[in-house]
């Protein structure tokens, strides 16, 4: 079967086993490149089967030799299907680890169900007895409630009026203006249940119970801020709010694991192409401007390249976790520089259809967009059979 990329809006409908394949093994390839990190040894990564988190499972795994466990929801290959890109990557990732001989177990099912919670329990029990880092990269537009039942969808759209800005169509090119209707309580409320910070807490609550945290265990969560182009629909939008609800979150698990000396950070990460923040509206103008300066000055970051520097230069970095007033960490700094969030203002009031192929990097984005179902890679035959991908038997 020869595979080539169906796009529908924001999301692609196939994805390519060999090259979400080559995308795992460059991550791999770049991570060891950076030398080994005194980090954590037993790491459970929910979320980790793209963008984020698989960075961060990565980096465990080659950058700390740790075993990890990953959790994700993520569509398996079906007669004349392909699976969804998290599958394959996940698939990859336990290859090339089993071959590393480290110990990689992934889940494939719903995080913010009990049953998903305890076959992660279980798996913990059996095979690691405790865990000394949790990472939490989950990005999903629904949640539904373990204890009521209840199905939550989350919104994107900004709190009190209207919002109007400029949005690209990144597929064609076209700089268009959009306009987004306030959310009324109701978004509000969901966008926080299915976002924030609970099912986090329920984790770590549902681990601690079990003590299956070591002793100092650490978790992070991913948070973003952005720059002013952009606070209407995100950080002072629906999606905002559960950010700030996860950013709050950090703190009262912190509380909860004080017996064990264990603590609870928030990461705030740059803006970059993924399945989660290709579907907002203004960002993916707002990356490709970015991008382009970045690029210029030698300080753009992929997943990988952020999450390495996290764990290098944050984490572990041999003495304190670094973090803001607000007791964040912070790998957004290159892309919150003030040289380049003027030179993202000016251009912003530039970009029209007709300048964003020069003064932006659209082309770089449609390049990461298409990298992030397996295809673009250089060294992938695209070509050839894409059948024999081998099969994880963990993952079902
Ligand atoms: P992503 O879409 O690449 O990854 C989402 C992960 O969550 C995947 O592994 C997916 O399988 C998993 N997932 C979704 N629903 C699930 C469910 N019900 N059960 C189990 N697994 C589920 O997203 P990305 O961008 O890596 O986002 C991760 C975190 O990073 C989010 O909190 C996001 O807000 C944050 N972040 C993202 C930024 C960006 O520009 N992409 C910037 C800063 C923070
Ligand atoms: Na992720």
């Amino acid at each position: 079967m020869i595979i080539e990329p169906r796009m529908r809006g924001f999301i692609c409908l196939t994805a390519h086993p060999k090259g979400c394949e080559q995308n795992v093994k460059n991550q791999i390839d770049y991570v060891k490149s950076k030398g080994s990190i005194d980090g954590a040894k037993r790491v459970l990564v929910i979320g980790a089967s793209t963008g984020f988190g698989l960075a961060s499972r990565i980096s465990s795994a080659f950058g700390c030799n740790a075993s990890t466990i990953g959790v994700f929801f993520e569509k398996p290959p079906t007669e004349g299907k392909t699976a969804s890109p998290g599958w394959y990557n996940s698939a990859a990732f336990e290859n090339e680890a089993h071959k590393a001989g480290l110990y990689a177990k992934s889940i494939n099912g719903d995080a913010f169900s009990k049953e998903v919670k305890q076959q992660t329990i279980d798996m913990i029990k059996a095979d690691l007895g405790q865990i000394d880092l949790i990472i939490y990269s989950l990005a999903s537009p629904v949640r539904m409630h373990p204890e009521t039942g209840v199905l939550h969808r989350s919104t994107l759209k900004p709190i009190g009026g209207t919002f109007t800005n400029k949005t690209v169509d990144f597929h064609t090119g076209n700089v268009t203006e959009v306009s987004i209707e306030p959310a009324n309580q109701e978004d509000i409320d969901n966008t926080v249940v299915v976002m924030g910070g609970e099912d986090w807490t329920m984790w770590i609550d549902a681990l601690k119970a079990e003590n299956l945290l070591a002793a100092g265990a650490t978790t992070i969560a991913y948070s973003y801020i952005g720059p002013a182009v952009t606070e209407a629909v995100y950080r002072k939008g629906t999606i905002g709010r559960a950010k700030d609800h996860l950013e709050a979150t950090a703190f009262t698990i912190t509380d909860s694991l004080k017996d064990i000396n264990g603590k609870a950070y928030v990461s705030v990460n740059k803006a970059l192409v993924t399945q989660a923040s290709s579907a907002i509206p203004v960002i993916p103008l707002y990356i490709s401007l970015l991008y382009k300066i970045m690029k210029a000055d030698g300080i753009h970051e992929g997943c990988i390249e952020q999450i390495q520097r996290l764990y290098s230069q944050r984490l572990y970095n041999g003495g304190e976790i670094p973090t803001d007033e607000n007791g964040r960490i912070r790998i957004d700094d290159w892309e919150m520089r003030a040289d380049v969030q003027e030179q993202v203002a000016k251009l912003w009031q530039e970009a029209t259809t007709e300048t964003l192929p020069q003064i932006g990097d659209l082309a770089g984005y449609k390049q990461d967009f298409l990298n992030l179902f397996g295809f673009g890679f250089s060294g992938v035959d695209y070509d050839a059979d894409a059948n024999e991908m081998v099969m994880v038997d963990s993952i079902n």
